[in-house]
Order: structure tokens, then C-alpha cells, then sequence
């Protein structure tokens, strides 16, 4: 389609009638002439940028290359700023927010003269959040990530953001590191604007979203501050002309294929959880239904490739110059769906065809796995009616099959209060269990599934023990923690009948959770449970409480699932 007429902008540009001559005399108003617009494709670009969001600060400089690249295949730039989910600064978490990015994504398209757009995003709940607006406007669009934080060092040793902060503070608190090496760390520990450089949900997202059709290729890995990102981002723009003329729409690309290619790249990079509950939350939306059955299916069969921290030892940028997403995806052909369409019009076998491996110990060959299978595994039991998750490549492996006796937090004010209590009834085989961390329980759905090991243990050289909450945890994180307890402890599922002292068993090779209490007293407890009283009573987290959904449908709000592609507002 290369006729004007036929595209979106002209309904508000084209008519010689009274609305559109104010359309474009407040354009003339900023300077823009009729030969700037007319006729040309408008390019809006969604701008996450934040000065508090220190993974965006780049941001600025971005969407001027992105203008360029537009400028240059003759279309019409427009920025448009939207909502910054800053995951550092924003409290009590970004994950209460991202249903409200996604449905301003999604107005803010729809209700502009915009012909295709430019996503620009990469701080964890951005990705999906930009996304998901994306696919329920069905507005040709393309995402580009920020990109990851170049590599850290301190001293000799190579840090990974949020990783090497729990780790380091671990030995901070078990009397290890001194406040002035601490006070190295926080010097050092974040080298540059970008996301954080691990294989946290920043980047499990990035690749996912590329797994998905929704980037350029490898965009997902190439290091925010050099000059191949800025490359990317002319690019971009360019690119975004020719989703407009060519009208290549989410629902061009997406399909029940792009969806395993995204659960098959997650479970291979050993990924955030979190990017679980975004997968089935997009899928959702763009009418393919992901469910948990699907990640505990192909968690049994997708090896983990990518040696990346918190699973493995390299970082971002390491993974980019070893071949990136196409070189891992030549190593799982046969569990890929190749033919799937990307932004760029060809398929991910063309991708494919083009990887170079060039590091092969940070991404293995298909017989050198980093982790066989089951890297992120799906669990069930009578804790878990709706399943739960584990990332078990990060967990001691001496944990997964574990009975303890639990030590109960019933929420996180609580933790924060007997943790670290010398009096505390704790050993390293106990199960620490966190109450009301989920979607509505805490609310929001925080991370705070990675709880803290008792610094009387931590004295004593503990390092992991089982952890379970229905919570999330950062993608960045580490440790035998089972999350996302669905339906979660607030709604009444079973997570609010554990009592201190009750046997847990976890067996991660049989997917099983049980809480090793009788039938009958676990009714009792059921019986006796109250609801707690709701976190607020008007405003945006009312909104949020009575529609939200638990974490294995995707904590979407249930009025946004879908898409509502032919809804296009009036022009008077
Ligand atoms: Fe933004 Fe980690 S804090 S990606």
C-alpha cells in the first residue's frame, strides 16, 4: 500500500473540511508545513523516557535517531511520551503500573493520527506493558530496546547488576566485606545507561520480544551506549515507515508459533520468571492462549544454552558478541517455529541462517548444555492448586527435593521485623514461607520472593535455603524460591493456612508442592480464614484490586484481555 489516502493520519490531515483545517493550522502553529507530513506516513514514537528512570537516560539522545531514520525512508516523526516504569525508583513496584502503561499504550495509539510507532522501552514491566497495548490497538508497531548496561568491574572481579548486589550484600551482612569495599560496589556496580546487564527480566524481555517478531535482529543484546545501538535505532525509524506503507500489524506477525519460539528462547536463556506472567498476559491478549501446561511441557525438553548470571557466569554483553539471539536459536531448530514472521518481513529462519557462534562456553552447543532441561520448572500440589513457579538453574541443586518445617512471615512488614531476630526458631533446613506478596495481597505482585536468608544462618555459611511466597522475584535474583503461588495467599488460596512448624515438601524432578498437614485441619484453617480488608477504596489501585487476575492468567486486568483492532475514534 503506498497509496497516502489509505493511510491512518490522512482521516485527520486529508479532508478539506473545519476539523481537519484545525488539524493542520496548530501543526503550522510548531512550524510544520503541509510538505513536512502530507502524504507521509507519521511515525509515533513512545518514549518511556524518565529522569528517574536511570535504564532510559540514553532515551534522549535515542529518539532523535529514531526521528532520523524515519526522516530518512520519507515519513514523519512524532514522539509521544509515555509512563516510565523506572524499576530502581518506582515504589512499592512497577508491576502495579504496567496494566496502566498498557492500556495508555493502547489509547494513546489509538487515539492519534499515528500510522505505525516506534515502542521504546527495556525496563522490566516496560517491555510487556508497551507491548501489550501494542497488540490490543493492532497498530503496526515495533519495539526497540534500551539495551543492556555495559559490563561492570570492581577491582579484578566482573559484576552483574542485582545479582552481585544480593550476593555481595549477603557477605556484607555475614561480616565479610567491609563499608568501604560496600561502598566500592555502589560506585561501580552500574557502568553505564542501560538495563541491567544479567539475564534479568530487562533482558529476558528483550529476547522474548524478539522471539517474537517485535525487533530488529539482535536488537535484544546490543549494549545500550555503543555505537551499534544507535545504528539500531536510525534503523528503526527507518523501519517503522515500512510497517506503515506495508501495514505489518501485531497481528500480521504473531502467531501460536511466535509464542513457543518466545517460552522455547526463555526456557534456553535460563530467563526471568517474571517474563512467564508476561508471556501468558500477551498471549492472552493477542488471542493464542499460553498457559503454565505449556512452560511445564517444554521445560522438560528446552536445555538451558545461554551461560548468562544469575544462572551462569557471563553477562549481556558478552552474550551479543558471542552471536547473540540467532546463535543461540541455530542450536534449537528442531524445537523452534522457524517459519514465524518478523518485524522486518522475513522469518526466523532467515535469522537463523545468518547466526555466527563465537563464543561457544557462553553459548553452548545443544550437547553441552549449561543445565539439561527443566531449567525453570512449573510445580503443583495442594500449596499450588494453579501452579507455582521455580527457577531451578539458579536454586542449589542440593534443595530441590527438600522436606522442611516452616517459619512463617504473614506478610512483608512482618519479615522485615523477625528475620534477623537472633531469637528467631530457624535452621537451614527450615522453609521460610511469605504471606500476601501476590497480585492483591501485597498488592501488586512485588518482588520479594527472593526473601532473605537469617543473617544468623548467613554467619554460619548458609547461603540458599527454600523459600516459598506468592510473590515474584527479580529476574536478577537467585536461590531455591518458589514464587508465584497461584491463587495466591490474599484471595484465600491455601499459601494463608501454612502455620510456623508445618511440613513442606518440595520435589522439583516430580513438579509437586504438598503441604503435609491433614485434609481435614487444612479445612478448618479454610474455614476460619478472613478476608484481609482492601489497600484502598478509590483511585487507580481500586481499579486495580477488583480486576487484576492471578499470576497464572497473567495479571492482566480481565476488562483488557483481546484486542479491539477495528475500534477507531471518530473525527468530528
Ligand atoms: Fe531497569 Fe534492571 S533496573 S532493567
Amino acid at each position: 500500500m503506498r497509496d497516502p489516502k489509505q493511510l491512518r493520519s490522512h482521516r485527520w490531515f486529508g479532508p478539506d473540511d473545519l476539523r481537519s483545517f484545525g488539524h493542520r493550522s496548530r501543526l503550522k502553529g510548531m512550524g510544520v508545513d503541509d510538505e513536512d507530513y502530507q502524504n507521509r506516513p507519521v511515525i509515533g514514537i513512545l518514549n518511556t523516557w524518565s529522569d528517574l528512570n536511570t535504564c532510559h537516560s540514553h532515551f534522549k539522545e535515542r529518539v532523535e535517531e529514531v526521528k532520523r531514520g524515519v526522516y530518512q525512508a520519507g515519513g514523519f516523526p512524532v514522539e509521544i511520551p509515555v509512563m516510565s516504569l523506572s524499576e530502581m525508583l518506582m515504589k512499592p513496584t512497577t508491576m502495579l503500573y504496567r496494566n496502566l502503561l498498557a492500556m495508555e499504550t493502547e489509547e494513546v495509539l489509538r487515539c492519534h493520527p499515528v500510522d505505525a510507532a516506534v515502542l521504546m522501552g527495556g525496563c522490566d514491566k516496560t517491555v510487556p506493558a508497551l507491548l501489550m497495548g501494542a497488540i490490543s490497538a493492532d497498530i503496526p508497531s515495533l519495539f526497540l530496546p534500551a539495551g543492556p548496561m555495559l559490563k561492570s568491574y570492581w577491582r579484578d572481579v566482573t559484576l552483574g547488576s542485582g545479582t552481585d548486589a544480593w550476593k555481595y550484600w549477603a557477605e556484607r551482612c555475614a561480616g565479610n566485606l567491609c563499608d568501604s569495599q560496600w561502598k566500592e560496589i555502589e560506585t561501580c556496580i552500574a557502568r553505564s545507561a542501560g538495563t541491567c546487564m544479567t539475564m534479568g527480566t530487562a533482558s529476558t524481555m528483550a529476547c522474548i520480544a524478539e522471539a517474537l517478531g517485535f525487533a530488529l535482529p539482535k536488537a535484544s543484546s546490543i549494549p545500550a551506549v555503543v555505537a551499534e545501538h544507535s545504528r539500531l535505532a536510525v534503523a528503526s525509524g527507518r523501519m517503522a515507515v515500512e510497517l506503515a506503507w506495508n501495514q505489518t500489524r501485531p497481528s500480521t506477525i504473531l502467531s501460536q508459533g511466535s509464542f513457543t519460539n518466545a517460552i522455547v528462547t526463555q526456557l534456553a536463556i535460563a530467563g526471568s520468571t517474571n517474563a512467564i506472567v508476561h508471556v501468558i498476559a500477551m498471549a492472552r491478549r493477542a488471542g493464542f492462549p499460553v498457559t503454565l501446561d505449556d512452560y511445564d511441557q517444554w521445560s522438560r525438553r528446552v536445555p538451558v544454552l545461554a551461560n548468562l548470571r544469575p544462572s551462569g557466569k557471563y553477562l549481556m554483553e558478552d552474550f551479543h558478541l558471542a552471536g547473540g539471539l540467532p546463535a543461540l536459536w541455530s542450536e534449537l531448530q528442531d524445537l523452534l517455529d522457524v517459519s514465524t514472521k518478523q518485524i522486518d518481513g522475513r522469518t526466523l529462519n532467515d535469522s537463523i541462517q545468518e547466526a555466527i557462534t563465537v563464543d561457544r562456553d557462553v553459548i553452548r552447543p545443544r550437547n553441552q548444555p549449561l543445565y539439561e532441561h527443566g531449567g525453570t520448572c512449573v510445580l503443583r500440589g495442594n500449596l499450588a492448586p494453579d501452579g507455582c513457579v521455580i527457577k531451578s538453574s539458579a536454586s542449589a541443586q542440593n534443595l530441590l527435593v527438600h522436606r522442611g518445617p516452616a517459619v512463617v512471615f504473614e506478610n512483608y512488614a512482618d519479615l522485615k521485623r523477625r528475620i534477623n531476630d537472633p531469637s528467631l526458631d530457624v535452621t537451614a533446613d527450615s522453609v521460610l514461607v511469605l504471606k500476601n506478596g501476590g497480585p492483591l495481597g501485597a498488592p501488586g505482585f512485588p518482588e520479594w520472593g527472593m526473601l532473605p536468608i537469617p543473617e544468623k544462618l548467613l554467619k554460619q555459611g548458609v547461603r540458599d535455603m527454600v523459600r516459598i511466597s506468592d510473590a515474584r522475584m527479580s529476574g536478577t535474583s537467585y536461590g531455591t524460591c518458589v514464587l508465584h503461588i497461584s491463587p495466591e495467599s490474599g484471595a484465600g488460596g491455601p499459601l494463608a493456612w501454612v502455620q510456623s512448624g508445618d511440613a513442606i515438601e518440595l520435589d522439583v524432578p516430580g513438579r509437586r508442592i504438598h503441604l503435609d498437614v491433614s485434609e481435614e485441619e487444612l479445612q478448618r484453617r479454610k474455614d476460619a480464614w478472613q478476608a484481609p480488608a482492601p489497600h484502598a477504596t478509590r483511585g487507580y489501585l481500586k481499579l486495580y484490586a477488583e480486576h487484576v487476575t492471578q499470576a497464572h492468567l497473567g495479571c492482566d486486568f480481565d476488562f483488557l484481555e483481546g484486542s479491539d483492532p477495528g475500534r477507531e475514534p471518530d473525527i468530528f
